[in-house]
């Protein structure tokens, strides 16, 4: 037996107890005659007392030992005369009779403690070291629970937990694809799946009736903080559903988790329309968390020679402007800095509007083209308060949205009106089923092209299709996006419509499609469905800034797992038995 107790679990009632407990030195601390050892396991940490008058071998045995050993002690609990409140275990320690050393280490590359001084790079090649860290180690803990959680909650709902291949064809879904080469089938390849998105659906047409999966998905784009090339989805289907049906039921699993994870009771969770998310906050994901909406008042500009509104609203766009509660003391500096952002070339506004409410009265700048009254007229508009600052936008309506929604986050951020305790969970709904790419005109789906329109907006599918609204819907949380989810087509005229306007050919549909729209053919039930990212949804609760802090092993931001080294050229005969010959690219400046 290598343990008699973890290092977690021993308090004062374990008082005089003989045990033997088994894990890694956290740290050691010699004071002459006694020597302390931290011992750490999964469960926590418990401390371990060598006396050097009671027992001068074992006392010189442990002078020995460094960080990162492996032992085993045996010893007996006692009550600690100077006890830390702050560990479970700090009433304790145990006072060593007999030690093992089962594993020598290295000393390691950075001290494997939560205020660690490894960097993110050396964190990430020696990840077996930093999930040893105790916060390391209670993100593997909680993210074992929330699928402990999740499982629970649809398995007693009849839902069932269905596999589906990693290995299947590729097929259209909005990123791109990472491919598998055939040895058998040469020249032809594998696609690994972005979502199981065709599968999950396939199964609905085989009377599943309720499917769920915790499965990994592959998507071959470009890196930011809440992206993984391979990330992890709870996956959901069902069949014979409404909307209502699908948004009851996982609003009912986001309620258990945050009770479950976070001791937080009946969590609130709001609906949004997507076409108010994005007039009032400029973002199809909102943080709610604080106020601050974008307010439009081109119908109240007051009538001046001010070119830039004029302009605007001559040319079809807007004004709107955003308050910053507070924000009269704002300096020049920072007023500038916020000018800056909104030119900056995602964004592209030529400029922003400021109005000051002070003590000293109304202040902007355009007091040359505006009287005070007019400026304190559209202050007013805006709802600014004595103390207030306003930044107003003018340009076309998408431009303001977004430009001004991205300052509303920026402002927040900076100036601390974000309350990190609360919790801003919304659905988004009636998302558009299409989007028009402004450089060549085509029309592309938003979500994918198996998602229902809205009853009402079927008639307008041909003649005004980006006016449909699809039965779409996202979760956000914070923010973020964590769930995405649709009622999907389930007929087979109105899909071929769909594909028409995608403009999708014969052969294209059959050649991507085929076997889901033959599927189709055989009795699709009405169905819809949804997917949770896991990882980001973890990042929120746990508290990552990043989802590779909450990710067992995540790629780095360059794609690449730093432990294994991957990916990495391989040997030429693979590549021969393959079919394959690798052509350098001439912009080719990978460091692999
Ligand atoms: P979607 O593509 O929106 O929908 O993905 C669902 C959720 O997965 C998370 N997510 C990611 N997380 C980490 N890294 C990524 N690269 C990444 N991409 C997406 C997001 C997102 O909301 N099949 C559909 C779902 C459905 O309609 O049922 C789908 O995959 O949190």
């Amino acid at each position: 037996m290598y343990r008699s107790r973890t290092c977690g679990e021993l308090s004062l009632k374990h008082q005089n107890e003989m045990v033997t407990l088994a894990g890694w030195v956290q740290s050691l601390r010699d004071f002459g005659k006694l020597t302390f050892l931290d011992l750490r396991d999964r469960y926590g940490i418990t401390q371990v007392v060598f006396n050097t008058e009671e027992n001068e071998n074992l006392y010189q045995e442990a002078h020995g030992l460094n960080r990162e050993f492996v032992i085993q002690v045996k010893g007996e609990v006692r009550e600690r005369e100077n006890k830390n409140l702050n560990n479970p275990t700090g009433e304790i320690e145990i006072k060593a009779v007999e030690l093992t050393i089962l594993n020598p280490s290295e000393i390691p590359p950075f001290t494997i403690i939560d205020e660690t001084d490894g960097s993110e790079e050396l964190r990430l090649k020696y990840r077996y070291l930093d999930l040893r860290r105790p916060k390391m180690n209670k993100l593997l803990v909680g993210r074992a629970k929330l699928f402990s959680v999740m499982r629970r909650y649809l398995d007693s709902r009849d839902f069932l937990e269905i596999e589906t291949p990693i290995l299947i064809k590729s097929t259209p879904e909005g990123a791109r694809d990472f491919l598998v080469p055939s040895r058998i089938q040469h020249g032809s390849f594998y696609a690994l799946p972005q979502s199981p998105q065709i599968l999950k659906q396939i199964l609905m047409v085989s009377g599943a009736d309720r499917y769920y999966q915790i499965v990994k998905c592959f998507r071959d784009e470009d890196f930011r903080g809440d992206r993984q090339p391979e990330f992890t989805q709870l996956d959901c289907e069902m069949s014979f559903v409404e909307q209502e049906d699908v948004l009851t039921t996982f609003e009912g699993l986001v309620k258990e988790v945050y009770q479950e994870m976070m001791g937080i009771n009946d969590i609130e969770i709001s609906r949004m329309i997507y076409a108010d998310a994005i007039k009032f906050y400029g973002s199809d994901k909102p943080d709610l968390r604080f106020d601050c909406k974008i307010i439009e008042i081109s119908s109240h500009i007051p009538n001046s020679e001010f070119p830039v509104f004029n302009q605007a609203i001559s040319n079809g766009g807007i004004v709107s402007g955003i308050v910053a509660p507070n924000g009269a003391f704002y300096t020049r500096k920072q007023i500038d800095a916020a000018i800056d952002f909104v030119k900056e070339s995602n964004r592209g506004l030529q400029g922003l509007v400021w109005i000051r409410y002070n003590e000293e009265g109304w202040k902007s700048s355009v007091d040359k083209f505006y009287t005070s009254e007019q400026v304190q007229e559209m202050g007013k508009q805006l709802g600014m308060n004595k103390g207030d600052l306003a930044f107003l936008a003018a340009d076309k309506t998408s431009k303001v949205q977004k430009s001004l929604g991205d300052l509303r986050l920026k402002l927040a951020k900076e100036n601390g009106w974000i309350d990190e305790n609360k919790w801003s969970i919304l659905w988004v709904m009636d998302f558009p089923l299409f989007e028009q790419d402004e450089e060549t005109g085509e029309t592309h789906f938003v979500h994918h092209p198996f998602c229902m329109p809205h009853q009402d907006d079927i008639q307008y599918l041909e003649s005004d299709p980006m006016r449909v609204r699809g039965q779409l819907y996202d979760l956000v949380i914070n923010g973020n996006e964590i769930l995405s989810g649709s009622i999907r087509i389930h007929q087979k005229e109105l899909q071929d419509r769909i594909f028409k306007i995608l403009g999708l050919s014969e052969e294209e549909k059959t050649d991507k499609f085929g076997f889901m729209l033959n599927a189709f053919q055989y009795g699709a039930p009405p169905h819809g469905g949804c997917a949770f990212g896991i990882d980001r949804w973890l990042m929120l609760m746990l508290g990552g800034d990043t989802i590779r802090d909450v990710i067992p092993f995540p790629k780095a931001s360059n794609g690449k797992d730093m432990m294994m080294n991957a990916p990495t050229y391989v040997d030429n005969n693979q590549l021969v038995e393959l079919g394959i010959e690798v052509v350098k690219k001439e912009d080719d400046c990978s460091t692999l």
